[in-house]
């Protein structure tokens, strides 16, 4: 059995920095699901597909052959053999990334896959669904938040230091309308598990809310040796 930790929350709330460094201090792999969202979005892209036509994202997801392999320590998405994580994060990307993950085929293939990867691997996965759906036996699961105005602002921030040009209030209402699609959606919303710890980053340093969830770990692992031990 692997030894899985299930991270979800909204955008921004840094769940792949958290989820990042933590794998890295306990020295397992990092799954960052929601680039395999943005994958698939990615392709619907490329062959032109109207989001808003349900029948045609179900079709054109199945030609979608995704899978992840990782270089120096970095997680690299394929798309049918082809790297395309360089054109992942950007904003266009991003809000298709959020209409079609509300689709019932494109969930069913990538969390088939995710699932795949965690039957023989310790990780930190991270995404929406990881402790309610993907994951529900995971060891420690860790629900990240942090108000809408504080995670425009860290958005607005890497985009600045990146030297692209951006309107923090413009980010702030797509975050909003991503986090409210996300949350409201019939399969799978973004919601906090009833086992997860909430974790409300908004006043807490990088640094701080990862030594909270490491002793989270430290003890779910004692607590695990224990009842193998008795
Ligand atoms: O975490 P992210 O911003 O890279 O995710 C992009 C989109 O993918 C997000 O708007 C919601 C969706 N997503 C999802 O529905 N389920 C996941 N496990 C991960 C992401």
């Amino acid at each position: 059995m692997s030894f899985c930790i299930a991270v979800d929350g909204p955008a921004g709330a840094g769940k792949s920095t958290i989820a990042k460094r933590l794998a890295g201090e306990l020295g397992i792999v990092y799954v960052d699901t929601g680039a395999m969202y943005r994958a698939m979005a990615y392709h619907m892209i490329q062959k032109g597909t109207d989001l808003e036509d349900q029948e045609a994202v179900s079709r054109d997801c199945q030609d979608a052959e995704i899978s992840i392999v990782y270089d120096q320590g970095e997680q690299v998405v394929l798309l049918n053999g082809e790297n395309v994580t360089p054109y992942l994060r950007e904003e266009s990307v991003s809000g298709k990334a959020s209409v079609c993950s509300a689709n019932p085929d494109v969930r069913g293939r990538l969390v088939a896959l995710q699932r795949k990867i965690a039957e023989h691997t310790d990780l930190v996965m991270d995404g929406r669904d990881i402790g309610t759906c993907v994951l529900p036996d995971a060891e420690l699961k860790i629900y990240l938040t942090a108000g809408t105005h504080t995670r425009a602002l860290r958005r607005y921030k890497e985009l600045a230091q990146k030297g692209e040009s951006c309107d923090l209030e413009q980010i702030e209402r797509d975050i909003a309308e991503r986090d409210y699609r996300d949350m409201h959606r019939e399969f799978s919303p973004l919601k906090k598990a009833a086992d997860a710890v909430e974790v409300d980053t908004s006043d807490m340093t990088i640094r701080q809310v990862e030594e909270a969830i490491l002793s989270l770990v430290s003890e779910r692992r004692g607590a695990e040796s224990e009842s193998r031990e008795s």
